[in-house]
C-alpha cells in the first residue's frame, strides 16, 4: 500500500515526523537545516538531508542484518523514510571510543585519546535544559526508564558500537563516538530509532584523521556536505 505523509506530528531541528494512513508507521523527513550548541548556531546545508537519510538507512539495514532491531522500514524518497512507530525514551545514549567533544572538554582530555573500553553516557532528552548528562540513578528518579530497560539500552548500544566500529574500520573510518535513541514498539520491544548519520556520530578518516562529520559545522571547518558525501561513498562501497 502506498503511504503518503498525513499529518505533521513533530518538527525537530533536523527532521520532521509525519503520521501515515498506517497507524503503526511514521514517515521521517530529513531537513537540510543544521544546528549546533542547542540551536544557537544555524545554517541550511543543501543536500545534507538526503545524505543523512541515505547514510542512516544504509547503516540501520546493516545493523538489521546483524540482528539489531531498528525502526527502518523503507526508503521512500531521497529525504523520506518509512519507519516503525515507536514510543521514544526521553534519553540519548552516547557511546565513546576516543575522547572528543563534551567529554574531552569536561574532563580536560586530549581529543583523540583512546579508551580501554567504550564509555557509555546517558543524557536527558530535554531541549529546554540542553539535554544534560545524567547517571542511571537520575534516569530512574525521573522515571525515564525501568532498571531492566536501562540495562537493555546499555547492552544494545554497546553491541551496536561493536558492530559499527568493525564495519566502519573496514571502510577506513574511525568511529569516535555517537548518539543513539531508542523506543518501544507496539509489542513493547526495545527498538533503535532516530538516525545514525554524520549529524549524530563523530567519524574520522582512518588515514588522515580528518573530521568527516558535524564537527565540520560546529568548528567552522567548511566542506560539511562534501565530508558527508565522503562518508556515504566509504560506507556504501
Ligand atoms: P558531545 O561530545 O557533544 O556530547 O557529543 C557526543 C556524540 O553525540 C557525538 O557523536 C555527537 C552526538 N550528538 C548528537 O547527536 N546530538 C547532540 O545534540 C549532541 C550534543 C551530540
Ligand atoms: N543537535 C544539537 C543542536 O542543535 C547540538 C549538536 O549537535 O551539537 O543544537
Amino acid at each position: 500500500m502506498l503511504e503518503t505523509p498525513c499529518h505533521l506530528l513533530y518538527e525537530g531541528k533536523a527532521k520532521k515526523v509525519y503520521t501515515t494512513t498506517n497507524p503503526e508507521h511514521y514517515i521521517v523527513e530529513y531537513k537540510d537545516d543544521a544546528t549546533a550548541f542547542n540551536g544557537v548556531k544555524k545554517a541550511t546545508l543543501q543536500g545534507k538531508g538526503a545524505l543523512n537519510n541515505r547514510i542512516s538507512n544504509y547503516l540501520m539495514q546493516y545493523l538489521q542484518t546483524r540482528g539489531i532491531c531498528t525502526h527502518f522500514l523503507q526508503e521512500l524518497s531521497p529525504t523520506q523514510t518509512r519507519v516503525k512507530k515507536l514510543t521514544m525514551f526521553a534519553l540519548e545514549v552516547i557511546v565513546r571510543n576516543l575522547a572528543a567533544g563534551s567529554m574531552a572538554k569536561r574532563l580536560g582530555l586530549q581529543e583523540g585519546m583512546p579508551f580501554k573500553a567504550p564509555v557509555l553516557e546517558f543524557c536527558y532528552k530535554n531541549d529546554a535544559l540542553g539535554d544534560p548528562l545524567i547517571n542511571e540513578d537520575h534516569a530512574l528518579a525521573l522515571k525515564l526508564a525501568a532498571p531492566s530497560e536501562l540495562q537493555t539500552l546499555r547492552a544494545h548500544a554497546l553491541q551496536i558500537n561493536t558492530l559499527l566500529q568493525a564495519y566502519l574500520q573496514e571502510k577506513g573510518i574511525i568511529l569516535v563516538d555517537f548518539k543513539l535513541e531508542f523506543g518501544k514498539d507496539a509489542q513493547g520491544q526495545i527498538v533503535l530509532g532516530d538516525e545514525i548519520s554524520p549529524d549524530t556520530c563523530r567519524f574520522w578518516d582512518a588515514q588522515t584523521r580528518q573530521k568527516l562529520d558535524k564537527d565540520r559545522f560546529r568548528e567552522d571547518l567548511g566542506d560539511v556536505c562534501q565530508a558527508y558525501e565522503v562518508i556515504w561513498q566509504k560506507v556504501s562501497n
